[in-house]
């Protein structure tokens, strides 16, 4: 901790008062997470409390569980082998998958009112199980409650996986407002379980693989070359390569996070969010029909055509990462694309606005100057929008 004085003329003392807070979870890639043999979760849990029995209590995403039929009965034999270390308060709480329980601030309160009601401190666990809809809501509840307390993460699906499960947001929907209420927070723990993903169906399967293109594209070109060779194995969900997928995703993810230095986004600029601008608008404008991942995709693509345009990236270059995606299986246009607001204006330029007000200060897009290379502007040419726009048509049309 550091204090230093700063005069401000004679009559005003400042003491500037300065702290860091480290934070550290650990991040687990394993199968057959509540297979009893498996100590993941419970090694996770006794961390920093080796002899203790740990309370918990636990959310479980109802789409999982319909996916997983005898979920439930793995759990409850998994704490029943481990109870010595684990007490959980009560049966996992089924909660909605997917955008529902972000869409009503009310689920929020429900959850705070069951921690109330089985008294869980800053020293239990919440644990979400489910995919990143869930996670975000349930550690929403976990950050405020009681100001914090521990969360553990369970991702479900791939994006949750390999993106949002690493990451330090939480948050629901208000007003209309995508993530509007919500808070930066680690979690205590993350643990991946491919089996969980392997059930997924096949849209969301694909969905999630738009994070590992867009992170290769602006950090790393080897994981970019490695998804250009094993897209024939990727697109027919090839387990062990989408483990692969999952793992490096979430590891550069993690590398973001952990040393880009700004970790909660204090700053205008959002590194990890390259096909994000229009994919936002996108996801809204389509009523959320498009899922997250398959408007990322056609973000991706939009931005590598304007990057071309704008001379930053090779031409070429943009064709090869729409060949990539199309490979994955993604479709790379949506008429939304080309809707209008009321008064002639582009609903997309529109989200560009929106996009800037979100994160405050200066507009800043992550474009390619390179295939793994990000390159942040701060201004982007509408007439050159457009044209990205009309190349992404011309394509879907040949
Ligand atoms: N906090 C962050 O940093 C961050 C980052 C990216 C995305 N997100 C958020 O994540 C959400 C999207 O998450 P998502 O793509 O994981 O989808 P999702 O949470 O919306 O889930 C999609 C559907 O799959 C079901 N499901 C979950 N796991 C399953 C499984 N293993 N098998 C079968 N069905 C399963 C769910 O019930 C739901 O119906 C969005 O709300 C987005 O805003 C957050
Ligand atoms: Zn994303």
């Amino acid at each position: 901790m550091t204090n230093q004085e700063v005069k401000n003329e004679d009559r005003t003392t400042i003491h500037l008062q300065k702290f860091s807070v480290p934070f550290e979870f650990p991040v687990c890639f394993t199968e057959d997470l509540f297979d009893p043999a498996n100590t993941a979760l419970v090694d996770a849990l006794a961390r920093l409390e080796r002899d203790k029995r740990h309370k918990a209590l636990i959310f479980l995403d109802d789409g999982l569980a319909a996916a997983f039929p005898d979920l439930l009965e793995k759990i409850d034999t998994y704490v029943d082998a481990h109870k010595r270390q684990i007490e959980l308060v009560r049966a996992p709480v089924l909660i909605p998958g997917g955008e529902k329980i972000k869409s009503d601030i009310h689920f929020v309160e429900q959850m705070q009112q069951t921690l109330y009601d089985f008294r869980i401190d800053r020293h239990s666990y919440v644990i979400a199980i489910g995919g990143g809809a869930v996670l975000d809501a349930v550690g929403l509840v976990a950050a405020t409650t009681h100001r914090g307390v521990r969360h553990v993460r369970i991702p479900t699906t791939v994006l949750s996986q390999n993106d949002s499960g690493v990451g330090v947001k939480n948050g629901v929907n208000l007003y209309g407002a995508k993530n509007y209420v919500g808070t930066f927070s680690p979690p205590f723990a993350v643990l991946n379980d491919i089996r969980f993903v392997m059930n997924l169906g096949e849209r969301d399967k694909i969905a999630g693989m738009a994070e590992a293109v867009k992170v290769a594209l602006i950090r790393n070109r080897g994981f970019f070359e490695w998804l250009e060779q094993n897209a024939d194995a990727l697109a027919t969900f090839n387990k062990d390569a989408l483990a692969i997928l999952i793992r490096r995703c979430a590891e550069l993810h993690m590398h973001q996070i952990g040393h880009g230095g700004d970790p909660f986004e204090m700053g205008s600029a959002r590194p990890l969010d390259y096909g994000h601008w229009s994919a936002h608008k996108l996801e809204g404008l389509t009523r959320y029909h498009l899922r997250h991942g398959e408007a990322v995709a056609i973000g991706i693509a939009l931005d590598a055509r304007y990057s071309v345009l704008s001379g930053l990236l090779t031409e070429g270059e943009e064709t090869r990462i729409c060949f990539l995606l199309e490979h994955l299986g993604f479709k790379l246009w949506h008429a939304a694309l080309e809707k209008r607001t009321a008064t002639g204006e582009l609903e997309l330029m529109v989200g560009l606005q929106e996009f800037r007000e979100h994160l405050g200060g200066e507009l800043t897009i992550t474009l390619l100057s390179d295939i793994g290379v990000g390159l942040e502007v701060h201004k982007m040419d509408d007439e050159m929008v457009l044209e990205s726009i009309a190349w992404l048509k011309v394509r879907q049309e040949s």
